[in-house]
């Protein structure tokens, strides 16, 4: 009796057997080209060696990273989007999910304008009619400032998605100031024990060239650090923002949502 019971709730609490993470960080940055990037020191000199440097990577969009397509909605323009997206997987298999705003004007709910330096067009959540239909969805979009209170409370979720306000990012300012900014940011939460199985993806939504002016279209920076990937390494692989979801996905056993992420490579994190 005791036995079976016990089973139980192992399953019901057990991992698959694929996982290798138990948390993704998502932090995006803006509008700024691979080779840019990756000149700046803090970028390429301090926090590449910590991790893995996709050489490879690609955008297109905040919608493509999160719902497997553009959905037609072209860069970031403001959009309602009436599709499924990475919410749904998530909540379908039990794994909890939150955005973090900075300088979004409410602690948490969905807030459908632009205020001061946050801009709805970086938070792709509050672009989906199924998120913005449901309060219980809506409360987790938060104010960045509540992340330090779920470190101290030990609840950050399974799925994080960070978004710096207009300037932190880089959109309105340079990349010198997105690094200065990253470093505050990042450098503890690298060295905090509550985030030793967490696997950190910086990105950003597009290159400043991402109308194809690039000769490798639309080229971003992105590091994977974290959850036993080794440091000082690169990885050539072609990856886009689907191979995000590709990621989570393999992870988490938990399905595709469109040909694009089924078809997309998972990051390697060994
Ligand atoms: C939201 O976060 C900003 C910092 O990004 C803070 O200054 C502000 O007080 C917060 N607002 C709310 C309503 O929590
Ligand atoms: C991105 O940055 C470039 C300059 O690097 C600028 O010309 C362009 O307008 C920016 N794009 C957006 C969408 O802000």
């Amino acid at each position: 009796m005791l036995t079976s019971l016990f089973t139980l709730a192992s399953v019901a609490t057990a991992l698959p057997a694929t996982s290798n993470f138990d948390r993704m960080f998502i932090i995006v940055l803006e509008n700024e080209s691979y080779q840019t990037v990756l000149a700046d020191n803090y970028f390429g000199q301090v926090l590449a060696p910590k991790g893995r440097l996709l050489t490879n990577y690609h955008a297109p969009n905040y919608i493509a990273m999160t719902s497997g397509s553009t959905d037609g909605v072209f860069m970031d323009n403001t959009a309602d989007v009436d599709k499924t997206n990475i919410v749904d997987k998530l909540e379908a298999a039990q794994l909890t999910w939150k955005t973090y705003q900075e300088a979004y004007p409410i602690a948490s709910g969905c807030y459908a304008g632009d205020s001061g330096t946050y801009y709805r067009k970086h938070n792709p959540f509050a672009s989906y009619v199924n998120i913005q239909s449901s309060p219980a969805r809506c409360a987790n979009i938060v104010n960045a400032s509540q992340l330090s209170a779920d470190i101290t409370a030990g609840a950050v979720p399974n799925y994080v998605f960070y978004t710096p306000d207009i300037n932190n990012d880089g959109h309105d300012t340079d990349t010198s100031y997105a690094s200065n900014w990253l470093q505050g940011f990042i450098e503890p939460l690298l060295t905090n024990q509550l985030f030793q199985n967490t696997l950190f993806v910086v990105t950003f939504d597009e290159s400043a060239n991402f109308l194809n002016i690039d000769t490798v279209h639309n080229q971003i920076y992105t590091l994977l650090v974290g959850a036993g990937v080794p440091a000082n390494t690169q990885d050539n692989t072609y990856y886009t923002h689907y191979s995000i979801l590709k990621t989570l996905q393999t992870n988490w056993g938990v399905g595709s949502l469109t040909s694009n992420d089924a078809g997309a490579t998972a990051f390697n994190l060994r």
